[in-house]
């Protein structure tokens, strides 16, 4: 495991031999057995691009037992843990989140036993935060002025803390994290592409980027089969991947996010020339897509899913009919952002 004193830009790469033994954990833990026979394998959905476009398939995530992709990443760094610790109870646990993760991991936290502390931002509606406190969370709230960084500084300071004796599991930083989707979300995606539809060989695959581990992690799971398949990464518009400006706390769309002064996640900074184009959205622009995909489907997507869709879309319309372009809708969109709607 990664220690909290390491900057999240330090020097990180891949790691491909990288296992989790959830087999050994599973045995000991039946609640994360249990959790496990509900997580993943999703259906991949092929969604509405104008005529003329490449066909475009995004993964629908929020059918996760907690309702997002952030499901398979809590279940990744808990496994992690709990398989370098004989007795969990016995070592508090610490992240960060900008909201999915918080929930499976406070879930996961009180089945088993582990003591949990959250740092989020104070933009976190206070329903979520309730909930989480429900769970037996101890959730500490950082002004959001200071945008994601400083959420994450938070964490990494509290574990640092001298006799805190605090366990950060570090998304950003966790090859449990990039490992969960090479194994499981990426393969599941080659596995339906080969299968349900007919062998589709993909182009592109599109992913807003928190972490990266979604977009790294399925990459490289698409590129052992399909090795000419390349990424495409999403950021908002408010701060973009790799941004020179300081953190800010503009409104941004969900999940997703540059860090500010300079600081690339590790995970893309380790992939980079596997990313063919970067692309922003606004938070605007992709509430406004939540709506519109909602109109045209009767589906409800989050505002990462319809960021995803959008640039999917326009990447389709370059590529031409012939092209296969995968995506990935890690929600369905919080109360707050579907109230912000109206809808
Ligand atoms: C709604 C949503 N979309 C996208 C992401 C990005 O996922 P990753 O951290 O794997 O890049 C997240 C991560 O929290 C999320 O919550």
């Amino acid at each position: 495991m990664v220690t909290a004193t390491v900057p999240v830009d330090g020097p990180w790469s891949v790691d491909a031999e990288y296992t989790v033994d959830i087999a050994g954990v599973l045995d000991r833990f039946p609640a994360l057995a249990a959790f496990a026979g509900q997580l993943g394998r999703t259906p991949l959905q092929e969604v509405p691009v104008p005529a003329g476009s490449a066909r475009v398939l995004a993964k629908a995530e929020w059918r996760n037992p907690c309702g997002s992709v952030k499901d398979r990443t809590a279940f990744a760094l808990l496994c992690d843990f709990l398989s370098q610790h004989e007795n969990p109870a016995a070592v508090p646990l610490i992240e960060y989140s900008g909201g999915n993760l918080a929930g499976p991991l406070s879930v996961l936290a009180e089945q088993l036993g582990i003591d949990l502390t959250l740092v989020l931002s104070d933009a976190t509606p206070d329903d979520y935060v309730h909930q989480l406190r429900g769970h037996g969370a101890k959730v500490e709230l950082v002004d959001r002025c200071h945008g994601f960084l400083a959420v994450m500084n938070r964490a990494r300071e509290l574990a640092a803390a001298p006799g805190a004796h605090r366990q950060l599991l570090y998304q950003h930083r966790s090859q449990a994290n990039v490992w969960m989707h090479r194994t499981s979300t990426g393969p599941e995606i080659a596995d339906q592409l080969a299968g349900e539809f007919g062998g589709l060989v993909p182009d592109r695959f599109v992913a807003s980027v928190g972490t990266g581990g979604t977009l790294v992690g399925v990459l490289a799971a698409l590129k052992a089969r399909h090795p000419a398949v390349r990424g495409v990464a999403v950021t908002p518009s408010e701060l973009p991947y790799g941004s020179p400006l300081p953190p800010n706390g503009k409104p941004k769309y969900a999940g997703s996010g540059g860090l500010g002064d300079g600081i690339r996640q590790p995970f893309v900074l380790d992939g980079e020339s596997d990313i063919a184009e970067f692309h922003t959205l606004s938070r605007d622009d992709a509430l406004a897509a939540m709506a519109e995909y909602l109109d045209r489907t009767g589906t409800r997507i989050g505002s990462s899913a319809a960021a995803n869709w959008k640039v999917a879309a326009e990447v389709a319309r370059r590529l031409g009919p012939d092209g296969v372009v995968v995506t990935i809708f890690p929600d369905a969109g919080s109360p707050s952002e579907w109230a912000e709607l109206g809808r």
